[in-house]
């Protein structure tokens, strides 16, 4: 008797642990996948968040984005980029809409900050996905990391300056 309640005590114990694990992860964002963010994207509604600070709906792009952008921050990367630290908090995630020179969207190209991801490029985890939200590309890809190490001082971001 008191043996099985000592084990039903172990249980609950270890349940309360994982359950509360798993709380902490779904607060912090989806996982480092591509899957993942793009479902969670769509359920978080991403085209409702706040946009870069200073820029607009379809602003002109440089290549090799598209002709015209709109970029998107949770609220994570948009305190970051208001508190002027040189940085962006774990959890931060931007979407930027890629679209063609009618307007017509193309791709989807995310970068999500996830602490420990990949501490050599600031741990940002990379996706450009299809406008049907195919995965396209994800992970440390090469592409994205090697032209947009140029702003490496920047947390590797065009945009604005982070400081
Ligand atoms: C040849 C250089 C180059 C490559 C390759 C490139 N980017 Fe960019 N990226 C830029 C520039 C320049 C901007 C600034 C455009 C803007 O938003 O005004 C930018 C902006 C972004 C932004 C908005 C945040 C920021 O940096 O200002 C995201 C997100 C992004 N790129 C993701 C990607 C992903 C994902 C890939 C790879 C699939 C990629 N980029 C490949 C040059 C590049």
């Amino acid at each position: 008797m008191k043996k099985g309640l000592i084990v039903l005590a172990i249980v609950l114990a270890v349940t309360l642990v994982l359950s509360g694990m798993l709380f902490a992860q779904a607060k912090k964002g989806p996982a480092a996948d591509g899957k993942s963010v793009w479902d969670f994207i769509q359920k978080a509604k991403y085209q409702s968040w706040k946009m870069w600070p200073g820029t607009e709906a379809q602003y002109k792009g440089p290549e090799p984005h598209g002709a015209f952008l709109t970029s998107y921050v949770n609220q994570i990367a948009f305190d970051s980029i208001k508190a002027k630290k040189g940085k962006f908090a774990d959890g931060a995630m931007i979407v930027q809409d890629n679209f063609d020179k009618n307007k017509k969207l193309k791709h989807v190209d995310v970068m999500y900050k996830v602490k420990g991801y990949n501490p050599k490029g600031g741990d940002w985890f990379w996706a450009q996905f299809k406008a049907s939200g195919k995965v396209d590309q994800e992970g440390k890809i090469d592409e994205c990391i090697k032209c947009h190490e140029a702003q490496k001082s920047n947390d590797y971001v065009y945009t604005s300056k982070m400081k």
